[in-house]
C-alpha cells in the first residue's frame, strides 16, 4: 500500500470541520467535535425545532407501525395495481410536444465513465443535439420494459418499468428541462413524458429565464449561462407519502438521487460535462415554474453542457 498523505495530517484539527454527533475523545471512532454551529439545536428555527433530526427519528420504520403496514398492503389490491398500470396516461392532444429521435450512442464504457466521473462546472456555450438530450432524459427515466401482474379478481395489469428505480413503482419524481441550447426545442421549460417518450412544452423562454434567475450560483463557480441544458427533478411527494407516510419523503429523495446519477453517467458516456446543483432558491424556481413547492416541489437539479 502506498503511504496515504492524509496520515500525516492532525486528525483532531480536521475533526473540527467534520460533522459529528459524538463528542471527541482522542480515538478513531470519534467523528468530530460538536462545535456550536454543528449542534442540532443550531439547526433549529429559533425555537429549537431540530427539524433534520426530528425528520430522521420520525421517519424510522418500526415493527409496531401497523398503520403504515396496512397502507402498503393496500397497494397490492386490484385498484391500486390498476392505478400503477395507468401511471403517466395523459391526453397530449392540446399540448405542444417534441418527439424524441433515436438517442446518441454512449461513446464510453461504464467502467471508464465511473472511473473518471467528476463534476464539470465550466461549459463552452455550445449547443447539444436533440439526440444527446434524448439519451440523457431516457437515462433519467425512460420506460424500458413492462411486466404483467395477475389481478386478484382475474385478468392482468401491465406495469411499466423505467431506467431508474422508484419507491413502489410510484415514480414521484418528474424530469423537467430548461433548454438553453438544444436545437429542435424552443428555449423554454419542457417536461419529459416517459410513457409517450416525448417532451411536453410547459413554459416559454421568459419562464425559463425566471427559473435560471432562481439559481444562487455565480458564474465563476458554475458557468450556468454557458450550459446547454438544466435538468430539474420535480417531485410530487404525496405519490409516495400516500403509501409510506412521512418515510416516503426519504424515498422520493433517494429516487431523485438515482435519477441524477443516471444523468451523470449518461452525460459522461456522451462526452458531456455535468454537475449537481442544489444552489437554488426553491420558492423562486417554484414561482417561475408555477408549482406550489408542496404538492410539487423542486428537489434537485443537474446542469449539463459541453465541457469548457
Ligand atoms: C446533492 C448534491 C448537491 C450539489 N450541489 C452543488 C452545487 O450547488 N454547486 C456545485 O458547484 N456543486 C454541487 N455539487 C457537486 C459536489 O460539490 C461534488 O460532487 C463534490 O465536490 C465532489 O466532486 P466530484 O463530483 O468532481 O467528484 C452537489 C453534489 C450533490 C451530490
Amino acid at each position: 500500500m502506498p503511504e496515504d498523505p492524509a496520515d500525516t495530517l492532525d486528525p483532531q484539527r480536521l475533526a473540527v470541520y467534520a460533522n459529528g454527533y459524538q463528542a471527541v475523545t482522542p480515538w478513531v471512532q470519534s467523528t468530530g467535535y460538536r462545535t456550536h454551529g454543528l449542534r442540532f439545536a443550531g439547526l433549529g428555527d429559533g425555537v429549537d425545532l431540530r427539524l433534520a433530526e426530528t425528520f430522521l427519528r420520525n421517519t424510522c420504520s418500526r415493527r409496531s407501525d401497523r398503520e403504515t403496514q396496512a397502507s402498503i398492503a393496500g397497494y397490492f389490491t386490484d385498484p391500486a395495481v390498476q392505478m400503477l398500470a395507468a401511471g403517466g396516461v395523459e391526453d397530449l392532444a392540446c399540448l405542444t410536444t417534441v418527439t424524441l429521435p433515436a438517442g446518441a450512442r454512449l461513446r464510453r464504457e461504464l467502467g471508464d465513465v465511473l472511473g473518471n466521473r467528476r463534476s464539470v462546472r465550466m461549459y463552452t456555450g455550445d449547443s447539444i443535439p436533440l439526440e444527446q438530450v434524448a439519451t440523457l432524459v431516457r437515462a433519467g427515466g425512460a420506460v424500458t420494459g413492462q411486466s404483467r401482474v395477475d389481478l386478484l379478481t382475474g385478468g392482468q395489469a401491465v406495469i411499466q418499468h423505467r431506467t431508474a428505480p422508484s419507491p413502489g413503482g410510484l415514480y414521484p419524481v418528474e424530469l423537467y428541462l430548461l433548454t438553453l441550447r438544444v436545437p429542435g426545442t424552443a428555449p423554454g421549460v419542457w417536461r419529459y413524458q416517459p410513457r409517450y417518450d416525448v417532451l411536453v412544452h410547459t413554459g416559454d423562454e421568459r419562464r425559463m429565464r425566471a427559473a435560471l434567475d432562481g439559481f444562487s450560483v455565480t458564474e465563476d463557480i458554475i458557468s450556468l449561462s454557458q450550459a446547454a441544458l438544466v435538468m430539474l427533478l420535480l417531485a410530487r411527494p404525496w405519490k409516495a407519502l400516500r403509501k409510506y407516510g412521512d418515510r416516503g419523503l426519504r424515498y422520493v429523495l433517494l429516487e431523485a438521487g438515482a435519477i441524477a446519477e443516471n444523468l451523470h453517467l449518461a452525460a459522461g458516456g456522451l462526452g458531456l460535462g455535468s454537475v449537481d446543483c442544489a444552489s437554488f432558491y426553491d420558492d423562486e424556481v417554484h414561482a417561475a415554474l408555477g408549482v406550489d413547492g408542496e404538492l410539487c416541489a423542486l428537489v434537485h437539479t443537474v446542469i449539463v453542457g459541453v465541457p469548457g
